[in-house]
């Protein structure tokens, strides 16, 4: 199974997919990282891993559709099954996602707590126990299909940062057990639910 990764920032969680596809019987292989800005720790660990990375700036394109559909391009180019999204902060269009089959990861428990800022606003509201989300990208904002979902407590005595390093703990393993079990079985998307599995004949 070859991977396609997109990232913006640490790339802690394409860190535990690189170390996790070290090991053959893993099943997939990182064929690319793509990021939508240089200078990133994400595409130097892809760099120290002697991975292909491409860096797709919006600011280059004369219109967000132009940028979509170079960074399309530039993902399909490297023939993925699957595209994961791991900390890129850029939504995709419904023709990228009708070209590339794309997951993401939320720091949050989807459908509570979508967008850019999910500890702080899991925080805010109070609740005791978040988490994290693998779903099918679907052109929404954390709307897709649910691949995986791992909980994790928030303590009294969180703030932000504390709470996002627990919620990443668990996550990066969620991703790298939901993406082993994506290469090894498949995925199958049929309306909301999601199957690991082949389609059925
Ligand atoms: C992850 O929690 C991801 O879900 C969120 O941003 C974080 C990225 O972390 N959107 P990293 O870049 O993988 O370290």
């Amino acid at each position: 199974t070859r991977i396609v990764v997109l990232v913006s920032g640490a790339g802690t969680n394409l860190q535990a997919l690189i170390d996790a596809c070290a090991d053959p019987a893993y099943g997939a292989r990182i064929a690319a990282v793509g990021a939508d800005r240089d200078g990133i720790e994400g595409l130097a660990r892809a760099d120290r891993a002697g991975i292909a990375t491409f860096v797709a700036r919006v600011g280059d394109f004369s219109s967000r559709e132009h940028w979509d559909r170079a960074l399309a391009d530039k993902v399909a180019a490297f023939e993925p099954d699957l595209v994961v999204l791991a900390g890129f902060m850029k939504l995709v269009s419904e023709d990228f996602l009708a070209r590339l089959t794309t997951v993401n990861t939320h720091p949050a428990l989807c459908p509570a707590f979508p967008g850019t800022n999910g500890p702080a606003a899991a925080l805010a509201y109070g609740v005791k126990v978040t988490g994290a989300t693998l779903f099918v990208v679907d052109g929404g904002i954390d709307t897709g299909p649910i691949v995986a979902q791992v909980a994790v407590p928030v303590e009294d005595d969180d703030d932000v940062e504390s709470l996002h390093e627990r919620i990443k703990v668990a996550e990066r393993q969620m991703l790298v057990d939901a993406v082993g079990r994506i290469a090894r079985d498949g995925l199958v998307v049929e309306g909301r639910k999601v199957r690991i599995g082949t389609p059925a004949p």
